[in-house]
């Protein structure tokens, strides 16, 4: 049987080196799952990844996709019953319209759950979930400031922030954003007035965890709102501008610089654990707690014009890849 999945063979601008073929699906394995894809996001990693810019290099040719959801089609695997909507895992190649994978690999996702929403909660969700759980034992009514807050993780940071009884400041760099009534707690500007108007609201209390999706200026400002032996955690680099911190804010202000890649987590934990985790972000999403706004969801047809559209800032949402028929 014939299938469609993007590949992509160089190193380069997405929408320019990936392209769609068609290839014949294997029979599957003892132990595998056949899955129909139905949805996956472009996530910044994703595009990175093309690009050659990400914190590892695939060897090529190789389809993309960081993460996605689809329905087992067949399994030989006795723990994933067919029909079940599952989460594939990273480096499988989710841009596909199927993905074979051994069994125990995958994740199965509870009912109530939709695709569409459930085939971005393996990356940034957990990525918030991880920050705000693993750097600092955050007391319940802390305050916690991020930027990039209305990104997918900002948005699961406010999200989980909020459930777990945290307060958060949301930087956000676009001035429409600052009355975003869904992004629970207070949304402020990333400008030169953040660090004055972050005391007003907190009251000048004493922040000891700020998540960092930025670097530059930015990530400085929220090390200034930091209190004395605050964690500032790197997770992403969209300004594409380095972390610049003044000696003094180290030596004196025994400010904690940390780093956090969610690739790394995952190898590192056991199955249980992981399984724990997602397990309390499903349950999550399927409350509504966790959402993710969708800006659109492409077609294989239009991939160019999908990987472009995630490439650009200012987008009300994720952008998706329908890969079934039965995506959004
Ligand atoms: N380390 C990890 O394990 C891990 C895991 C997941 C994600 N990440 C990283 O987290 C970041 C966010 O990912 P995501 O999927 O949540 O993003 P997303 O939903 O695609 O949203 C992108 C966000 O980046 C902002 N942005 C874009 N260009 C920017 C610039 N030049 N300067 C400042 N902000 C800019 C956008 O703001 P506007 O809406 O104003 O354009 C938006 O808030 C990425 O860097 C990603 O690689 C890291």
């Amino acid at each position: 049987m014939h299938y469609r999945r993007v590949i992509h063979e160089a190193f380069g601008s997405p929408g320019q080196v990936c392209r769609v073929e068609e290839a014949v699906l294997p029979a599957i394995a003892d132990g595998e799952v056949r899955v129909r894809m139905v949805c996956a996001p472009v996530n910044p990693a994703d595009l990175n990844l093309v690009e050659g810019t990400y914190g590892r290099r695939p060897s090529l040719p190789c389809v993309p996709g960081g993460e996605g959801a689809g329905r087992v089609v067949e399994s030989r695997c006795d723990q994933v019953p067919e029909g079940a909507l599952v989460l594939v895992p990273g480096g499988c190649g989710a841009w596909s319209e199927y993905v074979q994978v051994a069994g125990e690999r995958v994740w199965v996702v509870p009912s109530g759950i939709a695709a569409e929403q459930a085939c971005m909660l393996r990356v940034n969700p957990a990525t918030a979930w991880r920050m705000l759980h693993d750097f600092v034992p955050l007391e319940r009514g802390e305050w916690v400031i991020q930027n990039a807050a209305n990104s997918g993780v900002g948005r699961a940071v406010a999200q989980i922030g909020a459930h777990c009884g945290w307060r958060v400041v949301n930087v956000v760099r676009r001035p429409e954003l600052l009355d975003a009534p869904d992004l629970p707690g207070v949304v402020l500007l990333d400008d030169d007035a953040l660090v004055e108007r972050v005391r007003e609201v907190t009251g000048g209390a004493r922040l000891r965890l700020a998540l960092n999706a930025v670097g530059g200026e930015s990530a400085l400002r929220l090390a200034k709102v930091l209190g004395e032996g605050g964690t500032l955690v790197t997770y992403g680099a969209m300004g594409r501008q380095p972390v610049r911190i003044p000696n003094g804010m180290l030596i004196f202000g025994d400010l904690r610089l940390r780093g956090f890649w969610v690739t790394r987590w995952y190898e590192a934990a056991e199955r249980e654990e992981a399984g724990a985790m997602l397990g309390g972000l499903f349950e999550l999403a399927k409350r509504g707690v966790l959402q993710t706004p969708v800006e659109r969801a492409y077609p294989l047809e239009l991939l160019s014009e999908a990987l472009e559209r995630a490439r650009e800032g200012g987008r009300s949402g994720k952008v998706l890849l329908a890969l079934g028929p039965d995506a959004g």
